[in-house]
């Protein structure tokens, strides 16, 4: 076979001359069988490159190439004139194997018809053309085993309509569509094609594929939809996908059925929460097979790593059934990447049922109780005194943390089962960016007012006597503003890309890869170890100081220090361990997987802002009077509150004497606060 070659040899740059074996006139040529039979033209060299580019014409006009019918490749390119390829241009070319119409940025139309009766063609390529529609290719009629189409930076092809490549051939076709500007493929799209690979790669704009895209259509067995836009996948049509490949498809969160996806072996997706869906979904499809004890998969052709109780089941089945047809094919792992890893584990939010059970249980509790301190205090027609006007402060910190909780057990409770679907959207939506905002708001608020209280007492405390150092509202008002302003500051960095909110299900900021995030979360946990060192401080000078017989009975003595002791170790429990794992794992040196560390979490981080209400307010006698009082107002229970009232009157006066008289009442209401509010003693009191 003599490869004939539309020729143009490229005397100065951009000129254009026509084709030996061609007649040109203005505005049109013509490439026949007299033109290539002329003299000379059995000089072509075989294999040599040429074509025809540079042209100056306005259009490719029908029957061009008419009777070149010895001819392999044409190729049309780097053209800023042509605007059409009419029909018929490509007509009845019966050697043509290779078409390639190829930066042509004013190409607008082919029309249709324009490649008719191509019996050898196997590749053709139309790229970087300023084509307004898919061209039509039905009457291509190729026969050749395996045809290749190649459609690249056509950016003006809004979409592919139905029926697009019916009529190209009867066999199997490769498509690589990359970099077009499709937003859209219709249904029945690839009506009636054989479909091997399919390559939609970087069309950037396309959106979506109609579910009935690949109705009428055999395959593709190989799909590629990186870097699009999909939000989802047809869900039928898929059914002979092997080669799934999705990175970068950032939009894609939820797979379709993966029922829909039986002869999958491979897929390389964006989000390794999605590889856990196959897993599961193989592990169970693997199980029931077994229960039939027909088809069993062996181990060693596996690609993903067994489980261990993968293998056990396996090899028990081995040992009973050693004539068992073990079958692969069929029913294969699935290669997934990304793999899940420590922070994507395949499992569900709150992986453990005791944990969903738990968290539940405390979201409630800090919930009610913060939300009744902060009514209490709030409605009681009291003056707003320091005192009140911090633990109104602990009560919202606590009752951010109890909303935190309660999203997370929400959002578990919604994906329970099929986390890897939601983990997507949940974790990179504004879902977890608010919860993770409450959590360290309120976290921070909480650990920095309880700070502030500790630091009040202690300095009220020693400077009783001292009537003009004592603390002023503005004092406290300007320390907890900061308070506010610093917490607020520590939550809202990881949205601006300090360290992430989205690294895990639990919305904590745990992403420390960059240098800024890993300082960014040990600078917030030593701020909470001081903070609590300064705690533990501030209540041994409280103790010293009270402790002091002048003050109080040595009756007295224990239950503040019983009282403090609680204090002090319900924040240990809250603190401590959480602090040295998670000191730990922001050094880069992890003690315990993150799914242990959820447990950790959602069991102890919260633990003051469940114990915190009671501690500090519901279980001590002022709160109860402002209860008592409350009631009283409504006039419901109107004795009961009578007798309340005279009851904690009488015991605040026996408490007044008992300290010495000479103090100021603040001084009396804190220690009192101190020794009498403890739930140690709510029993007898
Ligand atoms: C085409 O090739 C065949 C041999 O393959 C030859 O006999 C025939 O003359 C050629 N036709 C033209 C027009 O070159
Ligand atoms: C799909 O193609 C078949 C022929 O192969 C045709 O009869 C049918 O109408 C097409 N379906 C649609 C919806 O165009
Ligand atoms: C197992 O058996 C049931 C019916 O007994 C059948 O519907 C199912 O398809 C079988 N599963 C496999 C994997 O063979």
């Amino acid at each position: 076979m003599v490869a004939l070659c539309v020729l143009l040899t490229l005397r100065s740059c951009g000129a254009f001359t026509c084709p030996a074996i061609c007649r040109c006139s203005a505005d049109t040529f013509q490439c026949s069988r007299d033109t290539q039979l002329a003299p000379g033209m059995n000089s072509f060299t075989v294999g040599s490159y040429r074509r025809l580019t540079h042209l100056s014409l306005k259009q490719v006009p029908s029957h061009a190439f008419k009777q070149l019918i010895n001819i392999t490749v044409i190729e049309i390119s780097q053209s800023d004139r042509i605007t059409l390829i009419q029909r018929r241009a490509f007509l009845s070319l019966h050697s043509l194997a290779e078409i390639s119409v190829q930066n042509i940025n004013s190409l607008r139309i082919i029309e249709k018809g324009a490649f008719t009766d191509l019996p050898k063609l196997e590749y053709l390529s139309i790229s970087n053309t300023g084509l307004l529609h898919f061209p039509d290719f039905s009457t291509i009629s190729s026969f050749a085993p395996n045809l290749i189409l190649e459609m690249a930076d056509n950016m003006r092809i809004n979409f592919i309509p139905a029926n697009s490549f019916q009529g190209m051939t009867e066999e199997y076709v490769d498509m690589n569509l990359v970099r077009n500007g499709f937003k859209e493929i219709k249904s029945h799209a690839f009506n009636g094609t054989k479909l091997n690979t399919l390559i939609l790669r970087d069309n950037k704009y396309l959106s979506y594929i109609q579910e009935d895209a690949f109705e009428g259509a055999t395959g593709p067995s190989s799909m590629d939809v990186s870097s699009t836009s999909l939000s989802s996948l047809p869900p039928r049509g898929l059914r002979q996908v092997r080669f799934l490949k999705a990175s970068s498809t950032f939009a894609l969160k939820r797979l379709p059925p993966l029922d829909s996806l039986p002869e999958l072996l491979e897929a390389e997706l964006t989000y390794p929460s999605h590889c856990c869906a196959f897993h599961t979904w193989r592990r169970k499809q693997r199980e029931s097979a077994l229960k039939n004890f027909t088809k069993i998969c062996d181990l060693s052709q596996t690609e993903i790593e067994p489980t261990a109780d993968d293998a056990n089941l396996l090899n028990e089945i081995n040992f009973q059934y050693p004539d068992l047809e073990f079958d692969c094919l069929n029913n294969p792992f699935v290669k997934c990447t990304p793999k899940p890893d420590a922070f994507n584990p395949c499992e569900d939010l709150l992986g453990f049922p005791f944990l969903r059970f738990l968290t539940w249980l405390i979201t409630v509790l800090a919930v009610m109780g913060n939300l009744a301190v902060l009514v209490i205090l709030l409605i009681s027609h009291h003056k707003l005194t320091i005192s009140r006007f911090l633990m109104c402060n602990l009560a919202f910190a606590d009752l951010c943390m109890g909303v935190y909780l309660m999203l997370i057990a929400f959002r578990d409770y919604l994906s329970r089962q099929e986390y890897y679907n939601h983990a997507t959207d949940w974790q990179t939506g504004p879902g977890c960016g608010i919860a993770g905002f409450l959590t360290v708001f309120a976290s921070e608020l909480s650990v920095y007012t309880l700070t502030v209280i500790s630091l009040e007492r202690w300095h009220t405390i020693t400077n009783a006597m001292h009537v003009n150092k004592r603390l002023r509202m503005h004092h406290v008002t300007a320390m907890m503003g900061a308070g506010w302003g610093f917490s607020l500051l520590v939550a809202l960095l990881p949205l601006v890309g300090v360290s992430s909110y989205s690294k895990v299900s639990i919305c904590l900021p745990m992403d420390i890869d960059t240098l800024g995030s890993q300082v960014y979360v040990v600078a917030v946990l030593l701020v909470n170890v001081v903070a609590f060192c300064v705690v533990c401080y501030c209540y041994i000078c409280i103790y010293l100081s009270v402790h002091n017989p002048e003050y109080s009975t040595h009756h007295g003595d224990t239950k503040i220090a019983k009282r403090m002791a609680v204090l002090i170790f319900t924040d240990f429990i809250c603190m401590a361990p959480i602090s040295f794992f998670a000191i730990s794992a922001a050094l880069r040196m992890p003690l315990i997987t993150v799914s242990h560390s959820k447990i950790l979490l959602i069991l102890f981080y919260p633990i003051n802002s469940l114990c915190n209400p009671f501690l500090y307010t519901i279980f001590t006698r002022a709160f109860r009077k402002d209860v008592c009082l409350l009631l009283s107002r409504c006039g419901c229970c109107r004795a009961n509150a009578d007798m309340c009232r005279s009851q904690t009157m009488a015991s605040h006066l026996t408490f007044t004497q008992k300290t010495s008289n000479r103090k100021p009442h603040s001084l009396s209401f804190y220690a009192y606060h101190i020794k009498k509010g403890c739930f140690l003693n709510k029993g007898t009191t």
